[in-house]
C-alpha cells in the first residue's frame, strides 16, 4: 500500500515532516522564555548546548537510516525527506555550536581557538562540523546536477561525520557512558547495514569465480 504515493500525498508528509522537525527548536525557545512554565533547569546554557547537539546527532542517524529503510521496505519515497533531514542535522548543529560560541564563551575568539586547539572532544566536534558545510552548501538540486558523480563521493562524508560525532559525544561525558554508547550502536548498526549491502553488491561475481575456478572473461571467450 505504501510502496508508492501520490506526489500530493509526499509534499503533504514533507510539510508534516518539516513542521515534526521544528519540535524540538519549539519546545527549547517556549524553555528558554519560561513558557507555560517551562524551563532549561539550573544551567540554561549547558542545557541549550546538550540538547541541540543531542538533536543535531539524532538528525544525522536518521538521515543515515533513510536508504536502509527504503531498501527494506521498498517505500522508494523515503529518498524525498533525506535533503532535509540531512539539513535539520545541520542546522540543529549549528545552533549547538553557536550556543557554545555565543551563549558560552561570549564569542572570546581567543578561547574558542584555545578549546579547539586543547580540548580533544572539541577538535573532533569542530572537525565534524566544518565537514558539514560542504555538504549542507552543496544539497541543492542545482549543485547536485553540477557536480554529478562527485556529489555522490562528497556526500559520503556523511559516514566520517557521523562517527566523529558520536566519539565527540562519547568523549565529553564526564560519567555515564550508556546513552553515548546507544548512539554508537545505532551508527555501527547503520553502517553495517551499508557495509553488507555494498558487499552483496560486490560479492556475486567474486563467488562464481571461485566457486567455478575460472572467471568469467575466460568463459565467454570460450562461449563466442
Ligand atoms: C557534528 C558535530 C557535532 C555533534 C553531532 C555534536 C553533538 C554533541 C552531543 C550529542 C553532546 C552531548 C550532549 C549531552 O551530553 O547531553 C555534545 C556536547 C558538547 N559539544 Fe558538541 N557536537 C558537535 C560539534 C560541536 C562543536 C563544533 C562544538 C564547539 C566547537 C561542540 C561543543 C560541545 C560542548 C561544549 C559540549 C558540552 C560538553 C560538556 O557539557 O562538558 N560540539 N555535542
Amino acid at each position: 500500500m505504501l510502496q508508492t504515493l501520490s506526489p500530493g500525498t509526499v509534499r503533504a508528509l514533507k510539510v508534516l515532516v518539516f513542521l515534526l522537525c521544528l519540535v524540538p527548536l519549539a519546545v527549547l525557545v517556549l524553555e528558554t522564555f519560561g513558557v507555560g512554565g517551562m524551563a532549561l533547569g539550573a544551567n540554561p546554557v549547558e542545557e541549550l548546548i546538550h540538547r541541540n547537539g543531542k538533536w543535531g546527532l539524532k538528525f544525522l542517524l536518521i538521515t543515515l537510516a533513510v536508504t536502509p529503510l527504503r531498501r527494506l521496505t521498498g517505500w522508494n519515497w523515503l529518498i524525498r525527506f533525506r535533503r532535509m533531514l540531512g539539513l535539520f542535522a545541520f542546522f540543529y548543529i549549528l545552533l549547538h555550536f553557536l550556543v557554545y560560541a555565543g551563549l558560552d564563551q561570549r564569542f572570546d575568539l581567543a578561547v574558542i581557538f584555545e578549546d579547539i586547539a586543547e580540548r580533544p572532544y572539541i577538535t573532533i566536534g569542530m572537525t565534524a562540523l566544518v565537514l558539514l558545510i560542504p555538504l549542507a552548501v552543496t544539497s541543492t538540486r542545482g549543485m547536485m546536477r553540477r557536480l554529478g558523480r562527485r556529489w555522490q563521493q562528497l556526500h559520503r562524508l556523511v559516514y566520517p561525520i557521523a562517527i566523529l560525532g558520536v566519539w565527540h559525544f562519547y568523549w565529553q561525558v564526564k560519567l555515564d557512558t550508556l546513552e553515548a554508547l546507544i548512539y554508537a550502536a545505532v551508527l555501527a548498526a547503520l553502517l553495517g547495514f551499508r557495509l553488507a549491502h555494498w558487499w552483496r553488491r560486490r560479492a556475486p561475481g567474486r563467488f562464481s569465480l571461485s566457486r567455478s575456478g575460472h572467471d568469467r572473461t575466460a568463459h565467454a571467450r570460450r562461449s563466442v
